[in-house]
């Protein structure tokens, strides 16, 4: 799975001076990046929307790489934007498939910073002139975050700068550029993200082995679930057990949202609002009912220095309605 996609609008890296140094450096620098090169991939600007719904949707970070094109991005990231952003997708009702997501933006500009600045010949700074592609962030539910660009990138032989000293510059801006994707990804509530993902995945298959889920859990716990208070490892394993003679395997659990607040360096309140979508066995108290049941969790987990997660509580109550 790529934590990290990178989407390269630039229009032809063929004639590219620094996109294409950048896109190098962080292919071969970022372990497990995903480098969508879409001058390659749409020579006709026909984007695929599902396929490219589908990277996004696999990454955690996503990365947009472009050159400065009369003060936006270019037309094929712009024609990328208007057909993967879209409804139901990226917003509208159903439109969360993005929520939380980080988003950099990252590109190079050709102008030098001065120029950018109400009494430049650009007049605006380049924090200005980026607002439409903030916004579309914010509508999303992503993550801005602080963009990274490089002045100067423009090579004309003889006229505008030197290509060493702008390749030099693009390499400058490619090791900023993975120093924050790798803040990021090693950030605490990053860690904790990538862990409630892989709670669920384990709890719709609802192992037989429910050491799975109590490595996880400190050995004092507290579990209040919908039917019940637990504690300790004794405890979740009674609770689990009562859950697998309910629910049949394959079951679906939907982090609709979350939310993540440090309590203090090593401790974070964790909220969350889960569906859950499952078959159950006649025999049990469900009776063979099929269930689509939305929860708030709140849970308090620990982190320690290499980011292993332990759940100290588990706080369990029904939405209604
Ligand atoms: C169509 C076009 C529009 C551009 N518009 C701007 C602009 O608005 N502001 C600016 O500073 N540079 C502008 N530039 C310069 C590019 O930003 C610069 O050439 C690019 O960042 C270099 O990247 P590359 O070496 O990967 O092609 C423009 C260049 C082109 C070809």
């Amino acid at each position: 799975m790529s934590k990290v996609v990178v989407i390269s609008g630039h229009p032809n890296l063929e004639s590219s001076n620094t996109n294409t140094v950048i896109l190098d450096e962080v292919s071969s620098q970022l372990e497990g990046v995903q480098v969508r090169r879409l001058d390659q991939l749409y020579p006709d600007y026909q984007i695929n929307v599902d396929e490219e719904q589908k990277a996004l949707l696999d990454a955690d970070i996503v990365v947009l790489q472009f050159p400065f094109y009369w003060y936006s991005v270019p037309a094929l990231l712009k024609k990328w934007i208007d057909d993967v952003f879209s409804y139901n997708f990226a917003y509208g009702s159903q439109g969360d498939k993005l929520k939380g997501k980080d988003i950099i933006l990252s590109f190079t500009v050709g102008g030098p910073e001065e120029s950018y600045d109400p009494l430049g010949y650009n007049h605006f700074t380049i924090e200005q002139l980026i607002k439409p592609l903030q916004q579309t962030a914010y509508l999303a539910g992503m993550n801005f975050v602080k963009p990274i660009y490089t002045h100067r990138m423009v090579y004309i032989p003889g006229v505008y700068n030197d290509l060493d000293e702008v390749q030099g510059r693009a390499r400058e801006h490619a090791d900023k550029l993975i120093e924050q994707v790798n803040e990021l990804l090693n950030s605490p509530a990053k860690a904790i993200n990538r862990f409630i993902q892989q709670w669920f995945a384990d709890f719709d298959v609802l192992p037989d082995d429910s050491e799975r889920f109590t490595r996880y859990l400190t050995n004092d716990v507290k579990l209040v679930m919908t039917d019940g208070e637990y504690l300790g490892h004794e405890g979740f394993r009674d609770w689990y057990q009562t859950a697998r003679s309910t629910f049949k395997p394959d079951c679906q659990h939907i982090v609709e949202q979350v939310s993540i607040q440090e309590l203090s360096a090593t401790q974070h309140q964790v909220e969350l609002r889960v569906r859950l979508i499952a078959d159950s066995y006649p025999e049990s108290s469900l009776k063979g009912e099929s269930i689509n049941l939305l929860v708030n969790e709140s849970w308090k987990v620990s982190i320690s220095d290499d980011q292993a997660i332990q759940i100290q509580e588990y706080i369990v109550t029904p939405v209604d309605g």
